[in-house]
């Protein structure tokens, strides 16, 4: 059975059993506690915790999921993956485990046609109800297990919804492991489908076990998952997950890079299986945003890259690998996961510049390893120390693998201990700053709960008004729900109100502030609007604010005023941003995809795909074609659709952000037309003008724009016309002449500095003439010793040089000395022909370095030295004077 057969009965049994078909979140999760989506469950986490309404009783999904915590299996065993599809069956307080059992039953022994007798079950440790529901359907108790927390008790691994499980687990004969059921082995009893009966709140604590359940949920729910890689590999009697219809591709892609089959066993085989594995959760990571960075999911992301192309040179692939496999995955997997496919240009980009910086660091990781290893050997030691294998590692991306390996041919081994401790030490600072960060947001979520459970979703009425008369349904002072909040106090509070003019930040846009004066004469000032809890448009929206005057108390009403000219500056902002998007697509194509953006008062930055610097040129265009669109005044206007509907009519969805069924479009003109909540200028020509301000990197093939519009733009052209005056008056000229005049008077500049220099060369030249005429003879040659007054080093060195050229009686040494910056400075040159004979300029200068307390160095013909004693040059110059005759004499 073709994988997409498996997803779409999977689909298919469930939509006509009632449930609602909802598509993949992207692996971005839209939730602050974890970094990537790492089950089906999470996307739908506040309906199990009784935070939102769910729109419908019963759903299903395909769900994209990673998870690295087995990273190091991957190759290893037929089972693990670091990336996979979750196929699963969600009830939010709707059925129950009865029928959960049933509909596994059912699907998995006649829509996959499993026989019966190859299945076995597991069940947490006390769940009778479990085991006793598996037996009437036909299960015997031979082939039923109850396992502990770790294994039959499921929980995102972070505080949320949990609930003991029970798993369904196929046996795959005595060829891949030993008897006894997955108690014993979960190689051969590989476990394929996790039932999770939710209905209760874990805390914070371990991930997997040992946590505190702290209660029970209001509903009890269901949520399952089948994992479509190994379901199809028992389908297809495929050994493992790389040789299913998901992976082969992929796989045959490495060995025609390798030019050789994989092997059945051993290291070789493990390498194959992880460049194909990894490939694939690379090309999915950064299809759905995801950039190679130095922490979080970008991390991740960078670490699965060097795996894979690390085990790739481990094969013997030298050229080029995650561009050619990851195409290979696009091509497989584009046709069911279109998002592949629109961003393939991207994917080669990313994985191609990642693969050349890695290839750089690795050769530069080998060049400090090989130095390292030879000072360890020059030290005597037999061990490489830790701290150096550390520093590779963290620094370099270089893995202890390779330097143990390393270590080994040099007849060294590495301080390993040393090695783990180090890690240990970082790893528990690193966690010990997301627990307090995690800590600090649950309690704060802990408020918004509090208040969002009694309270019927506000309005927002921001698109339409700017003010609107509200009352305040929840206060919130130092992280706890409060009644009155008084000007006293004067903290940050955050407040609650039924209805709501403010936008609260979302789509990069910034969130309004403004004030809220109450019927009792509060005045209160809105800093900042925000979701507390869920998203645009019905999450729970809290302003920030401070009391200026009165006392606040919740039941109390006034009016509630968004600052007016601050919004107006967004919304130019805003619609600015839409049209330079699709100027920037327009201009340079359509990889060029926003990837994020903040609008602010006026202000815009715009971060986008790309893999040069934009040409003067190109950013002329850009900033030409937003200002000729905003001066034709486009209308801007907003729509409703499905998701659906809204893509077919060719809308822009972006990067990371999250949509709801039903989707806001914003159309502007003919030419941009983007999924959007955010707040808008009616007409284009509102926008004002708009003027780039920079263009720059952050980081590989990404881009990023800043730009001003309406007020800013003229604040902006007042500061450089002040500055274009400022230089015009310095100069002379009327500012239109200024640069014409600077460019004058900088050529004008060069040539008195080059007929400076000229003057100066030739001063040096005539001082070293009249030194030559003062040339001694000794016994083997001529010798010149002098103290010139002031001279810098250079000229000191020049004037030495010439003098020698300026006695042609035989061979000549030149000593100069000078006082200059306070210090004392040499010089020695010799003939050419002292050199032939083998003889050197600098050891003229050592004893006389030494004397002005300084040292020296110089090749051949020509030498130099320095020092801080002054006063000590008649000595020095005699010492060298000394040492020349005795060259000359033995010459
Ligand atoms: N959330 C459970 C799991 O990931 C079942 O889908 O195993």
């Amino acid at each position: 059975m073709h994988s997409t057969q498996i997803r779409q009965t999977f689909t298919d049994f469930f939509t006509s059993r009632g449930h609602h078909s909802v598509p993949s979140s992207p692996l971005v999760p839209d939730d602050p506690t974890l970094l990537l989506a790492n089950a089906g469950m999470n996307q739908f986490k506040p309906y199990f915790l009784g935070e939102t309404t769910p729109p419908y009783p019963r759903a299903t999904s395909i769900q994209k999921c990673a998870r690295t915590s087995d990273i190091e299996n991957v190759g290893r065993t037929n089972r693990h993956a670091t990336f996979f599809e979750m196929m699963g069956n969600f009830s939010f307080g709707d059925y129950f485990k009865q029928d959960a059992i049933a509909f596994a039953w059912e699907l998995l022994t006649h829509g996959y046609g499993l026989e019966k007798n190859k299945l076995w079950i597991t069940v947490y440790e006390d769940d009778d109800e479990a085991e006793h529901l598996w037996r009437r359907i036909g299960v015997p108790a031979s082939r039923i297990q109850r396992l502990g927390m770790e294994d039959n008790y499921w929980s995102m691994g972070v505080p949320g919804p949990c609930g003991p499980c029970s798993e369904v687990n196929y046996d795959r004969g005595p060829d891949f492991g030993k008897e006894g059921g997955p108690a014993v082995d979960g190689e051969r009893y590989v476990e394929i489908w996790n039932l999770v009966f939710m209905q209760n709140l874990r805390g914070e604590g371990p991930a997997k076990k040992d946590y505190p359940v702290l209660g029970e949920l209001a509903d009890k729910s269901i949520d399952t998952g089948l994992g479509l890689d190994r379901l199809a590999a028992i389908l297809q009697d495929a050994e493992n997950m790389c040789t299913t219809d998901l992976l082969l591709p992929t796989l045959e892609t490495v060995q025609e890079l390798t030019g050789r089959e994989m092997p059945d066993q051993g290291e070789e085989k493990v390498s194959f299986q992880v460049v194909a594995e990894h490939t694939r959760t690379i090309a999915y990571l950064i299809a759905d945003g995801v950039l190679p960075a130095k922490d979080g999911r970008g991390y991740i992301l960078r670490r699965l890259m060097r795996r894979a192309i690390r085990h790739a040179r481990q094969l013997g692939i030298t050229g080029p690998v995650l561009p050619q496999t990851t195409a290979s995955v696009i091509s497989n997997l584009g046709p069911v996961w279109p998002v592949l496919s629109a961003q393939a240009e991207l994917i080669g980009q990313i994985t191609t510049a990642e693969e050349e910086s890695f290839t750089r660091t690795l050769a530069q990781g080998t060049r400090l390893l090989d130095a390292a290893i030879s000072r360890t050997q020059s030290t005597g030691s037999a061990a490489l120390p830790g701290e150096t294998a550390f520093e590779l590692a963290d620094t370099y991306g270089f893995p202890l693998e390779l330097t143990v390996e390393a270590a080994h041919e040099a007849s060294l081994t590495v301080d390993e201990d040393r090695f783990a401790a180090l890690l240990d030490q970082q790893r528990k600072r690193a966690q010990t700053g997301r627990r307090a960060k995690t800590a600090q947001a649950l309690r704060q979520m802990d408020a918004y709960r509090e208040l969002s459970g009694h309270l019927p979703p506000a309005e927002f009425l921001g698109y339409e008004h700017l003010q609107v008369e509200a009352t305040v349904t929840g206060l919130i002072a130092h992280g706890t729900v409060t009644s009155t909040a008084s000007e006293g106090e004067g903290e940050e509070i955050e407040l609650v109100l039924d209805r709501s003019p403010f936008y609260a930040e979302a789509g990069g846009q910034a969130g309004d502030t403004g004030t809220f004066t109450t019927t009792d004469g509060a005045t209160i000032r809105i800093t900042d609007t925000r979701y507390g809890l869920g998203h645009a448009p019905n999450g729970f929206r809290v302003h920030t604010a401070r009391v200026l005057e009165g006392e606040l108390r919740t039941g109390t009403s006034g009016l509630a005023a968004v600052d007016a000219e601050r919004r107006s500056g967004l919304m130019r902002a805003h619609s600015a941003t839409h049209i330079l998007h699709a100027v920037v697509m327009a201009t340079l194509g359509e990889h060029a995809r926003q990837q994020g953006s903040l609008v602010e008062d006026d202000r815009l930055r715009f971060d986008f795909a790309h893999f040069t610097a934009l040409t003067p040129d190109q950013l002329t265009t850009i900033e030409a074609a937003v200002n000729r669109h905003v001066l034709h005044d486009p209308a801007v206007s907003a729509w409703y659709a499905s998701r659906a509907e809204a893509e077919a009519a060719g809308a822009i969805a972006l990067f990371g952000e999250k949509y709801s069924e039903t989707v806001r479009v914003v159309d502007i003109g003919d030419f941009s037309r983007e999924l959007c909540g955010g707040t808008h200028v009616a007409h284009g020509s509102q926008v004002g003008t708009f003027r780039l301000l920079s263009e720059s990197s952050i980081g590989s093939n990404m881009r990023r724009i800043e730009a001003l519009t309406g007020h800013s733009t003229l604040t902006h052209t007042t500061t450089e016309r002040r500055l274009l005056n400022e230089l015009a008056t310095l100069l002379g000229t009327p500012p239109d002449s200024a640069p014409e005049a600077l460019h004058a008077r900088l050529t004008a500049l060069a040539q008195a500095e080059g007929e400076l220099a000229r003057q100066r060369a030739q001063k040096v030249i005539l001082k070293a003439t009249a030194i030559a005429g003062g040339a001694r003879q000794v016994p083997g040659g001529w010798i010149i010793a002098e103290q010139v007054t002031d001279v810098s080093p250079t000229d000191l060195r020049t004037m030495a040089t010439e003098a020698v050229r300026k006695v042609h009686l035989g061979p000549v040494i030149a000593i100069l000395g000078t006082e200059h910056d306070g210090k004392a400075q040499l010089a020695a040159a010799i003939s050419p022909s002292l050199v032939d004979d083998g003889h050197a300029a600098a050891p003229i200068l050592t004893r006389a370095a030494r004397a002005v307390g300084g040292g020296g160095g110089g090749t051949g013909a020509l030498a130099s030295a320095g020092g801080r004693r002054p006063a000590h040059l008649t000595e020095a110059l005699n010492l060298a004077a000394q040492d020349a005759t005795t060259l000359l004499a033995n010459s």
